[in-house]
């Protein structure tokens, strides 16, 4: 039993992180703006110049790249609908003690209990630990739960739908487990480029179509009475350098993604504001520097921009081991410490104790506690937790039935997995959004649907069959063995099984009577040549895999180090091809792949984007080979010809100083960059074919009366705090015979003298506060704020497009109509998507495809007056099938 725990414990040593000895354990009491670990407060910093020679990319990155300090902290006011829950909060929070209050701010330590992440409790008034679990595509770490598809199949399927659906199913299962956070959905990375580790679980690099897709995933998990939380907030994409490194790669901070203020707006903050503006309960703010100050206490970036701009009512919670300091992470507007110990299994806390010390010194005040604590309790109500939550009934470090309470401490024998299965009927669903974000990609002479009555049907690749060591034989889905339908890390569920392109498609045949045969073993090049030749059809699986960097896997660190095929992909697809003139290509990905050769490859009949599809894999692809679902998929990223014609790229070599990453690019990303380039991609943003055709007609506009967009005016209340707070020390020492488990983060102090408690050798030393974080007056509203996604006219429909669009075929089909507008000015993207619904369609059928365009969609930020402006410049909206087939247009006038 103990040996178990043990052996898990060290497979499992991470959370949407690396594990603890790889990272720095940082130590200091600076309270300072961007306050680095060492206690030395960085300065303001200002990139005056951007390395692009392309003068539309530099002029996309309008704004100098600075992160001023921006305090107080705003506190919530309960508006956008929240108002119930935070008088609900309000009335709770009222009757906390400090030390009860600090408990929910805190998590008890790593492996402390049996989520990812536990806060303390307040057992005198029955609010429990909150239990915060992976990931953003179901339950990491429980067994009876289900593997839904990633986020990048869900924005393949361009469905709001079932983007709520999925969204609602893995609500229902973390909440059956007893979760309170399903730590998901993901807008960061949003996918810069595509050699981002962790772009698979987010949905697409375009901001709008993941910002849709995230408000649905938000309110489908919240609707099932569990806070979602999304992530992470911002600038976190790639996997290298992420956080602060330690010897032997030496003693550097994590790196810093310089990002330009309009950039941040229009591009990486987009799905944010949507999330906000769809009820997210929680934030997780990233591991690394945003501007050079770390993201967990970057006062612009929490305060100003996410609290204070977008009006964020919920709280914040910090990555795994991204806070670095107490006062600072508490001012600049961290709400929540994950998991709660300063790195790992210390034993100390940046908070627990050190904020209770905090407190009772004046250093933080008492209102920004009582607004952390309200912010975290009223999220508790907004989604219902004080009726839908059930005892946590799993153990993320055990597959045994009994076990340790606290693992780490090994203490509290006893029932730790009480096995519920949670999964319902989330098959059907799964396999429904497995099919629908197949994207067919080319298919020469209706190669596809096959008809089942084949003679001979030939499917080769590893990527075909089970991994040998079973579908959850690699902690966190740590290889690329057998058939990939999820990418590796923290953002993983496990499989309840995993049914494989070989097992459906051979159940396929079979039962229509043909003949199967399949070779796994990508380099039996002497049987793979014999079999392609004899089949009548030959299916070629390839993949790509990618994923957190506390894993690599044939030294890809996270990242991808290229976008070519894995085991050689490109040799077994060219292999098959000279001996089969009719080849079809499956693609198993994380996202882009260079397939320029293949698409050309004349025996290549037909090429399938399948990937990460979650367990029903196998079941999803035949239904869409075998023609009993027309694929309805579009790529939600770019397949360029050249990865160089991304044009941003990853820092993979760590400098000798803080690795900083410019975001020189501006907006410029995937089909933006491609387009100011004019360079022909392979498959575009957006495209993908069906067994049927549509055609699209009769673009027509309405313009909507609303009035002139108005700066939102005006001041908070005045911070309100909740109970008094009693100053005698003595009164927050361990109640006398109190049991501590080993390791456990509590809010107490060991001694009445605080600098004794604080355990800090440099307690008292960091100066004064920055000026106004101690401020709880009343402050002057954002005037680009005002509600819960923003200064809520930006939100007002303008223009409503409508197209019609016709099944010109024979069958009936689903269809993706997209709508792309030309803000027109000089440095703006040739066209942005604003616009996108999944129709289905019969034959002969027209439907009317109907899209509304917000203020915000036609606006830019303008940094000077901290605003949108919608500009001068004449805009155009553009309709059609996918970002480069476009054939109706109509002017915004
Ligand atoms: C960036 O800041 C520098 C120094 O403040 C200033 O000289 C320069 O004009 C600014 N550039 C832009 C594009 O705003
Ligand atoms: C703080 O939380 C811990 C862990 O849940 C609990 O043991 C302790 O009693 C709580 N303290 C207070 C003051 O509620
Ligand atoms: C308080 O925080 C400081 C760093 O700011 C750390 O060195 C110390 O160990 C912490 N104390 C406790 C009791 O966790
Ligand atoms: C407790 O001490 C803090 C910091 O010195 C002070 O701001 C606060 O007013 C005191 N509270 C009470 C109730 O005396
Ligand atoms: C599993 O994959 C790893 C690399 O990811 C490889 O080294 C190993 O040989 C594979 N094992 C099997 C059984 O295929
Ligand atoms: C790209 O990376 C994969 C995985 O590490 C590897 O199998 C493949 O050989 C690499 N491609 C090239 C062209 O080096
Ligand atoms: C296509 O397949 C035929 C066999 O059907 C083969 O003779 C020919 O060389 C192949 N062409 C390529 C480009 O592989
Ligand atoms: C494909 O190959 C088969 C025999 O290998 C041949 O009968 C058929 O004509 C070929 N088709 C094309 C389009 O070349
Ligand atoms: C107040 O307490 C915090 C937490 O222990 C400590 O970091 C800070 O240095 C203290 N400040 C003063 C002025 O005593």
């Amino acid at each position: 039993m103990r040996s178990s725990i043990a052996l898990l414990s060290i497979a499992a040593v991470a959370v949407n992180c690396q594990s603890s000895s790889s990272s720095a354990a940082p130590s200091t009491s600076a309270v300072g703006e961007g306050a680095n670990p060492s206690g030395v407060p960085y300065p303001d910093t200002v990139y005056p110049g951007f390395a692009s020679t392309n003068p539309q990319v530099i002029a996309g990155a309008k704004a100098n790249q600075t992160s001023p300090p921006y305090y107080p902290a705003p506190w919530g006011d309960g508006s956008g609908g929240w108002d119930a829950a935070y008088t609900k909060a309000r009335a709770l929070v009222g009757q906390m003690t400090l030390l009860e209050k600090v408990n929910v701010t805190t998590g008890v330590s790593w492996e402390g209990e049996r989520c990812v992440g536990n806060t303390g409790s307040v057992p005198r008034l029955g609010f429990r630990s909150l239990c915060n679990q992976d990931s953003p595509l179901g339950i990491r770490f429980a067994d009876l739960v289900s593997a839904f598809p990633a986020g990048i199949n869900v924005a393949a399927t361009w469905s709001r739908g079932m983007a709520l659906q999925r969204g609602a199913a893995m609500g229902a299962e973390h909440r059956d487990k007893g979760v309170d956070v399903q730590l998901g959905p993901v807008a960061g990375p949003l996918g810069r480029s595509p050699e981002g580790g962790r772009n698979w679980e987010g949905f697409s690099p375009d901001p709008y179509l993941t910002g849709k897709l995230m408000a649905e995933t938000v309110r489908g998990i919240q609707s099932s009475g569990v806070i979602a939380c999304s992530k992470h907030y911002i600038g976190n994409e790639q996997e290298h350098f992420r956080q602060p490194q330690q010897a032997p790669f030496g003693n550097v901070q994590a790196y810093s993604s310089n990002i330009d203020d309009a950039t941040m707006h229009e591009t990486y903050m987009w799905p944010f504001a949507e999330a906000v503006r769809a009820g997210t309960g929680s934030i997780m703010c990233s591991y690394n520097q945003v501007n050079n100050s770390y993201a967990c206490q970057n006062s612009y970036m929490l305060n100003y921009l996410l609290k204070g701009e977008l009006g964020f009512q919920g709280f914040i919670m910090s990555d795994w081991q991204a806070q670095l300091a107490g006062v600072s992470s508490a001012l600049a507007g961290l709400d929540q410490s994950m998991p709660g110990d300063t790195s790992f299994d210390t034993g100390l806390s940046y908070w627990g104790t050190n904020l209770t010390i905090a407190v009772l010194n004046g250093t933080v005040p008492q209102w920004r506690l009582d607004d952390m604590v309200t912010r975290i309790v009223a999220a508790w109500y907004y989604v219902g937790r004080d009726k839908y939550q059930v005892p946590i009934n799993f153990d993320s470090w055990s597959t045994d039935t009994y076990g340790y309470q606290h693992t780490v401490a090994e203490e509290g024998y006893g029932l730790v997995n009480e096995r519920v299965d949670v999964r319902g009927n989330h098959a059907q669903i799964i396999r429904e959004i497995g099919a629908a974000s197949v994207v067919l990609l080319k298919n020469t002479n209706n190669a596809l649907p096959l008809k089942g009555n084949e003679k001979l049907t030939a499917v080769i690749g590893q990527d075909a069959g089970p991994n040998p060591d079973g579908p959850n034989g690699c902690s966190n889905r740590g290889c690329d063995n057998g058939t990939l339908a999820m990418g590796w890390g923290s953002g993983t569920a496990e499989f309840p099984y995993l049914v494989t392109p070989d097992t459906a498609i051979q159940n396929q045949v079979l039962s229509q009577g043909g003949s199967y045969e399949s070779i796994f073993d990508n380099y039996a090049t002497q049987q793979i040549t014999t079999l392609a030749g004899r089949a009548s059809v030959a299916m070629v699986f390839v993949n790509a895999d990618s994923g957190e960097g506390f894993i690599e896997i044939d030294g890809n660190q996270g990242d991808r180090n290229n976008l070519t095929l894995w085991y050689g992909g490109d040799s077994l697809v060219s292999t098959v091809a000279a001996s089969c003139n009719n080849t079809i290509v499956v693609v198993h990905s994380v996202g882009a792949v260079i397939l320029e050769a293949i698409k050309n490859n004349p025996n290549v009949t037909a090429i399938v984007w399948a990937g990460l599809p979650g367990q029903e894999s196998g079941n999803s692809l035949a239904d869409v080979l075998y023609g009993r679902v027309n694929p309805g998929g579009k790529l939600p990223f770019t397949i360029a010809a050249n990865r160089s014609d991304y044009g941003s790229d990853l820092l993979y070599t760590l400098p000798n100083e803080i690795p900083q990453i410019q975001y020189t690019e501006g907006n410029f990303i995937d089909y933006r960059a491609i387009d100011s380039t004019n360079k022909t991609p392979t498959y575009e943003f957006g495209y993908g074919l069906s067994y049927t055709t549509f055609s699209y007609s009769n673009i027509a506009v309405t313009k909507h009366q609303v009035g002139p967009y108005t700066p939102t005016t005006g001041q908070t209340s005045a911070a309100p705090t909740f109970g008094t707070i009693d100053n005698n020390t003595a009164d927050y020492v361990f109640p006398s015979g109190f049991h501590q488990v080993k390791l456990y983060i509590y809010p107490y102090l060991n001694s009445s003298d605080l600098k004794t408690a604080s355990q800090d050798p440099h307690y008292g030393t960091s100066g004064a506060t920055p000026p106004g974080s101690q401020d709880g007056s009343p402050q002057s509203k954002v005037a680009a704020g005002g509600a819960p996604g923003g200064n809520p006219q930006l939100w007002d429909v303008l223009y409503t497009v409508t197209a019609t669009i016709t099944n010109t075929g024979s069958i009936a089909g689903e269809e993706v109509p997209q709508l792309y507008v030309s803000l027109g000015g000089p440095h703006d993207p040739v066209k942005v998507l604003r616009g996108f619904e999944r129709l289905s369609i019969q034959p002969g059928q027209s439907v009317t495809f109907t899209a509304d365009i917000m203020r915000r969609d036609i606006s830019n930020w303008d940094s000077a007056s901290q605003n949108w402006v919608i500009s001068n410049y004449n805009k155009t909206a553009y309709v059609g099938s996918s970002s480069k087939k476009l054939p109706l247009s109509v002017q915004l006038a």
